[in-house]
């Protein structure tokens, strides 16, 4: 299981400041819209320049017709990041466009598709999409797996059962994650590193619990040192 820490502060200083903090571990290091948006490649450039073997998860979460989304991804496989994600709700054919258009390439970064977004609880979730959680991520995924996805994001609880109908090598990241029970923010469905040990999670995202917490290095060095002992728990097993 894998850590990636969620780039969310109000600025790029503050971002690379985040950063700084933690550069001595290669970790995997998510751009998401706020810093995107505002910041564009240069923080792509500013991150690899403080640690190449950082990797990046730019979280833009896609979502148009299928050629509007295949082009923006061929955009995005040139800003050399190593993993993006779309909606699995966009379907199958934009999915499978996506996935086409990037097959041509020799080194194409991971493709995630997004099944229930975590800060959806199960009413509001049906309100939008007219069927439970449970139900409906589990066809997203199977959706994202059958049009060759390399995973999906999901809760820390659906992991097990996405796997399940899908394939165990298929990749689930988690947000929502607070690490050892801290506060859950605006996160409706939440879990610990435990719950994602059994839930045989690849990638747990963390982002407030780390940089809101008073020693960031410290929590990052936490959670690795967990990490690694829950990887050679699951080994002795
Ligand atoms: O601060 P926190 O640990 O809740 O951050 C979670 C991060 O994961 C945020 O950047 C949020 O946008 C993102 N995310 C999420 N739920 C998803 C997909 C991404 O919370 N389904």
């Amino acid at each position: 299981m894998e850590l990636c820490v969620a780039l969310d502060r109000p600025s790029l200083d503050e971002n690379l400041e985040l950063v700084n903090i933690i550069k001595a571990h290669d970790l995997w290091l998510k751009i998401g819209f706020r810093s995107y948006i505002r910041d564009g490649k240069r923080i792509i450039d500013e991150l690899k320049n403080i640690n190449p073997s950082f990797k990046i998860f730019l979280d833009l979460k896609l979502y148009d017709i299928p050629n509007t989304m295949a082009d923006a991804s061929e955009e995005i496989a040139d800003l050399g990041i190593d993993m993006f994600n779309v909606h699995a709700s966009a379907g199958q054919r934009a999915m499978t466009t996506v996935m086409e258009r990037l097959k041509k390439r020799e080194n194409r970064p991971l493709v995630l598709g997004v099944t229930a977004l975590t800060s959806f609880d199960n009413r509001e979730f049906i309100d939008v999409y007219g069927s439970p959680i449970p139900k409906k991520g589990i066809q997203f995924a199977k959706d994202s797996f059958e049009s060759g996805l390399d995973g999906v994001v999901s809760s820390v609880f659906e992991s097990n059962s996405i796997k399940e109908n899908t394939s165990s090598s298929f990749l689930t990241l988690t947000p929502g994650i607070r690490p050892f029970g801290e506060s859950s923010d605006d996160q409706k469905r939440v879990g610990n590193i435990y719950v994602a040990r059994n839930q045989r999670v690849d990638f747990i995202v963390v982002g407030r619990p780390i940089y809101n917490s008073e020693d960031p290095k410290g929590s990052v060095e936490k959670i690795l040192t967990e990490l690694s002992t829950s990887e050679s728990k699951s080994c002795e097993i």
